[in-house]
């Protein structure tokens, strides 16, 4: 099996590890990367001889520093809404939903998208020296990858609003204080303390486990789609000059002038 920006191995039966592997872009996600991802995704959830899946990033910096802004900086807002709308579907719902556990190990940055990516697992380990954060509110973006939605419910409310409304980065001791993350090991025991967590889920029933996860998440359904709301508001924000300032001052390594 082989995948574009993806390496995939197997550390020991019944276990997958996938690698987004675009280190000199810090893995951030672009539309080719997340393609693959899902396909990943979509194959592993078939082949009955793999039952829990570990995602981390290549390279010595990085899980995933975002969705790659070169890509989308001049996008309308319904190429944004449209954005949001099939990541959404094709990977993060489908990370969210899988009928196996999906482990993430934040080996670095894990912002923006990658945040969101980490989100979307059943559960998160961090190495010491990684650092989490949502900071689209700089780029005049908000998260459109269910950040919104998957921060709250992971860390409450208010600590979620000051990430999102600061976009500042949190530490790996902090992320763990709020339950953003289960564990933070040193950076090269965290895969091997992942393997060691996917062990003691092998023990069990995978059925079982499929059910767990359908269950939990039912739970979080609400009347108001939350997550619609989240594509909508993605989307409309493509159409203002704050986007188109933000954007550019990344891509021209400088700080935003919001007016
Ligand atoms: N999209 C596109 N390219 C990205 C990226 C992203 N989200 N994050 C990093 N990169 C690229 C950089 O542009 C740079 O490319 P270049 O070498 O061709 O110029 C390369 O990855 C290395 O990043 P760099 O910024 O030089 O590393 P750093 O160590 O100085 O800073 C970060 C690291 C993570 C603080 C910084 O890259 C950053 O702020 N990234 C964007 C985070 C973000 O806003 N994510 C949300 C997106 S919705």
């Amino acid at each position: 099996m082989e995948f574009e920006n993806i390496l995939i191995s197997y550390p020991q039966k019944y276990i997958a590890q996938l690698e987004i592997n675009r280190p000199s872009k810090l893995n951030a996600l672009n539309q080719v990367t997340i393609a693959s991802l899902s396909q990943a995704f979509h194959t592993l959830e078939k082949d009955d001889t793999i039952r829990v899946i570990v995602l981390t990033g290549a390279g010595e910096k990085a899980f995933v520093a975002g969705a790659d802004i070169s890509e989308f900086a001049q996008y309308t807002k319904e190429e944004g809404t449209a954005l949001s709308r099939k990541g959404h579907a094709s990977l993060f719902d489908t990370i969210a939903n899988l009928n196996k556990p999906v482990i993430a190990a934040i080996n670095g940055f894990a912002l923006g998208g990658g945040l969101e990516l980490a989100m979307a697992c059943h559960f998160r380990l961090a190495s010491e020296n990684a650092k989490m954060g949502l900071p689209e509110v700089s780029l005049g973006l908000i998260p459109g990858y269910g950040g919104t939605q998957r921060l709250p419910q992971l860390i409450g409310k208010g600590r979620a609003m000051e990430m999102m409304l600061t976009g500042a980065m949190i530490t790996a001791d902090k992320a763990l204080s709020f339950g953003l993350v289960n564990h933070v090991v040193a950076k090269e025991e965290l895969l091997t303390n992942c393997l060691k967590i996917a062990e003691k889920i092998l023990a069990n029933s995978p059925k079982a486990a499929s059910q767990i996860i359908r269950a939990v998440n039912a739970g979080y359904q609400t009347k108001t789609d939350g997550f619609e709301i989240e594509i909508q508001s993605f989307g409309d924000c493509f159409g203002t000059e704050d986007f188109k300032e933000g954007t550019q001052a990344f891509l021209q390594k400088r700080k935003p002038n919001f007016s």
